[in-house]
């Protein structure tokens, strides 16, 4: 079965978690998107050339330590600008959503631009201190001096340099389902968007 959700929405707002969560119910592959932007702007710091680095992108590059970091995620953001890395990024992605089994991906332009023919697309988001809360409480783990405030200010510039670029800016797709988690718990969430899969499985079925 060719199958494809793609999971869209801002810095933070739950797409990796809901993301795992669905393939895990309907055992579908995951692919965290950010991961190759986050992967590309670690190889840029160490030196490498952007464009360079997203066509050289192999593997071992995503399991490095240090993606996670808000560096790396600024890092991703500004590589992720340029046309030409996005380019090269896209035929795995694509290939990736239309693998026989079952596909989900999260990430920024999933239902708009490398696969809109996906079967189900959400957009995640949630206010902007509800998704600093979340990213601090994470990243501080890590970073025992990391204050909310820099974590806010870090997400907004991110937020921002994501939607206002050119090259395939963060948008919801036109008939993407809006997934609020200001209110909603992550769980709830989940609960819908396996509602929106299951309801999509049955209409390929009657
Ligand atoms: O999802 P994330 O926070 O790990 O993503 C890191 C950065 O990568 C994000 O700020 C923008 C970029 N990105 C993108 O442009 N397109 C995607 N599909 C996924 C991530």
């Amino acid at each position: 079965m060719i199958f494809t959700v793609a999971i869209d929405g801002p810095a933070a707002a739950g797409k990796g978690t809901i993301g795992r969560a669905v393939a895990e119910r309907f055992g579908f592959a995951h692919l965290d998107t950010g991961l190759l932007y986050r992967a590309v702007g670690a190889k840029v710091a160490d030196g490498a050339d952007p464009v360079q680095a997203a066509r050289g992108l192999a593997p071992e590059d995503l399991g490095r330590g240090d993606l996670r970091s808000a560096a790396a995620g600024q890092a991703a953001s500004q590589v992720a600008a340029i046309p030409e890395v996005r380019q090269a990024l896209v035929t795995f992605q694509r290939e990736f959503a239309r693998r026989e089994g079952g596909a989900v991906l999260d990430g920024r332009d999933i239902g708009t631009v490398i696969c809109p023919e996906a079967e189900v697309k959400l957009y995640v988001t949630a206010s902007d201190e509800v998704r600093a809360h979340r990213r601090w409480l994470e990243l501080r783990e890590k970073d025992a001096e990391i204050s909310e405030a820099a974590v806010l200010e870090d997400l907004r510039a991110r937020d921002r340099r994501d939607s206002e670029r050119a090259a395939a800016p963060l948008r919801p797709a036109e008939d993407a389902l809006l997934l609020d988690t200001t209110e909603l718990s992550i769980s709830a969430a989940v609960q819908k968007a396996v509602e929106a899969i299951e309801e999509r499985i049955g209409q390929g079925r009657a």
